[in-house]
């Protein structure tokens, strides 16, 4: 072997080898979620398991305070969302807040030592508004998150600042040049499952109102649909994005035989469904009312706050945490569970009001989807 040869064997070798390593290692298992045949399986590899039950361990189950005793309002000076619980209760839940979001600077990440009534860190007033975020996700939004419910550490985990954030993209707002807009196009980004998708699918899905679906039910194009190419682009780029935050493939929710149609979808599509709208409200009405309070280190390029989207919760679980009850013995979490004292206080009076259904309308209550008509194959080629 000449050493032209011996050299051109190793070079084949080691493009080999960089070619395969960015192929998935085996052991790869496939497990069937729907009739055989109809390709309803889900694919799992165990070390990315492995890694996703790593992330995904529950905290420390809750240390229970007495319930008993004064209330937080009637001890402290200034208290505006957990003025029900005991002041045993209250203080519980600061050492919990520490630990899940805050642990290495302790209570003075929110607190002034001097003066623990004072709001003048930003940390303290973000954290007021993100009780009450949690308190309304946990009591409006059971479409999604159902009895199992979120804490701080579902999407903190011991973290100041979430792993998944997400900012609009510089480069998709940018003034088409001499080059043209690439509108975050061909720079695989880590959201859209490192395809070369717009790499900012959120800013109008999981903050607008985008509609995301783009097949046209009818042969021909009838003007129901979004015409732009843009739109369907940001669906699959959401789509990427769902199902690498729950570690599931497409058929988790659809049956590839027609990815519109809810009839031959899972459950689980209209769980989906409900976290789309849930996220879009949460970034509109609580992250989107922090502006003006989030110091600038902690904006975007180009000055928006930062944003929630499935992973900022999922973090590779098809459900946070796996579906661990990480709520119960954390009063503050659910607005309006009165703790027995305060509830033994409370003259029979009328049932507080049933928590108002979110706005959007669900899956079940919209018109039906007529079924597409087979296209003949001439429309088909032109
Ligand atoms: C992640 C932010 C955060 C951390 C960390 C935190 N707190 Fe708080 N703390 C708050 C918020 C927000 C309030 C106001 C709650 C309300 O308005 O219902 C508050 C209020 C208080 C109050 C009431 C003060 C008054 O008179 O109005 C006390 C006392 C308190 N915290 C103690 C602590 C202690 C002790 C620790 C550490 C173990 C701690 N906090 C850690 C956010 C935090
Ligand atoms: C649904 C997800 C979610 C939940 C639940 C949640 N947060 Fe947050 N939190 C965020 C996001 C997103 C941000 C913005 C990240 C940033 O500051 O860059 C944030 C920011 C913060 C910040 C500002 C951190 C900084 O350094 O700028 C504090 C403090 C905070 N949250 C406290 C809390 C507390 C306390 C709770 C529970 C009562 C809570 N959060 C619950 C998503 C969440
Ligand atoms: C966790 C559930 C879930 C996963 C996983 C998922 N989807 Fe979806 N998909 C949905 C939901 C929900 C909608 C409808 C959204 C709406 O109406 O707002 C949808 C809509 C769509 C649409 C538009 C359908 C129409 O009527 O125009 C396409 C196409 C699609 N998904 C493709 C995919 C692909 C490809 C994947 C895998 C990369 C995928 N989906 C993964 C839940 C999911
Ligand atoms: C605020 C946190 C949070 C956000 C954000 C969030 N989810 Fe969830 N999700 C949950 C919780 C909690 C559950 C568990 C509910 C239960 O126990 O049934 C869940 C359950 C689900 C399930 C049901 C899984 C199953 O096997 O039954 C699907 C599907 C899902 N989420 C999809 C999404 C998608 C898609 C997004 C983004 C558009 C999203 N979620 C955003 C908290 C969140």
């Amino acid at each position: 072997m000449t050493f032209a040869r011996q050299a051109a064997t190793v070079l084949a070798a080691v493009a080999a080898g960089t070619l395969l390593a960015a192929c998935e290692p085996p052991p790869v298992y496939s497990v069937q979620r729907g009739y055989r045949g109809t390709g309803m399986a889900q694919v799992y590899r165990p070390a990315t398991l492995v890694a996703a039950a790593a992330i995904n361990t529950p905290p420390p189950a809750a240390t229970p305070a007495s319930p008993d005793g004064p209330r937080a309002s009637q001890v402290f000076q200034n208290v505006k969302v957990l003025g029900d619980l005991s002041a045993g209760e209250f203080t519980q839940i600061m050492v919990d807040m520490t630990a899940w979001v805050s642990p290495e600077q302790g209570c003075t990440y929110c607190h002034v030592a001097a003066n623990f009534a004072d709001d003048s860190l930003y940390t303290k007033v973000v954290s007021r508004r993100m009780l009450q975020m949690t308190q309304y996700i946990n009591a409006d939004w059971k479409q999604h998150v159902a009895q199992t419910g979120v804490t701080c550490y579902t999407c903190h985990r011991g973290n100041n600042v979430p792993v998944n954030i997400w900012f609009r993209s510089a480069e998709a707002s940018q003034t088409p040049g001499m080059l043209g807009n690439k509108a975050g196009q061909n720079s695989p980004a880590i959201q859209v499952g490192l395809s070369s998708l717009p790499n900012d699918p959120f800013s109008t899905t999981l903050l607008g109102g985008e509609e995301i679906r783009v097949i046209s039910q009818t042969a021909l194009p009838d003007g129901s649909k979004p015409s732009l190419i843009m739109a369907t682009e940001h669906t699959y780029g959401l789509m990427m994005h769902m199902s690498t935050s729950l570690g599931v493939n497409c058929t988790y929710c659809h049956n590839t035989r027609s990815f519109a149609s809810w009839e031959l979808s899972t459950p689980q599509r209209a769980t989906a469904y409900y976290g789309i709208r849930m996220t879009r409200d949460l970034n509109s009405n609580y992250l989107g009312s922090l502006a003006g309070i989030f110091p600038a280190n902690r904006l975007g390029p180009t000055g928006d706050v930062p944003k929630l989207n499935c992973a900022t919760c999922h973090q590779g679980a098809y459900k946070p945490l796996y579906g661990a009850d990480i709520v119960t013995g954390h009063p503050g979490m659910r607005a309006g569970v009165k703790t027995a004292a305060a509830a033994a206080d409370t003259p029979a009076g009328p049932a507080p009001s049933a928590a108002p259904e979110p706005p959007a309308p669900g899956p079940a209550g919209m018109a039906p989807i007529p079924a597409a008509p087979a296209a003949p194959a001439s429309a088909a080629r032109t």
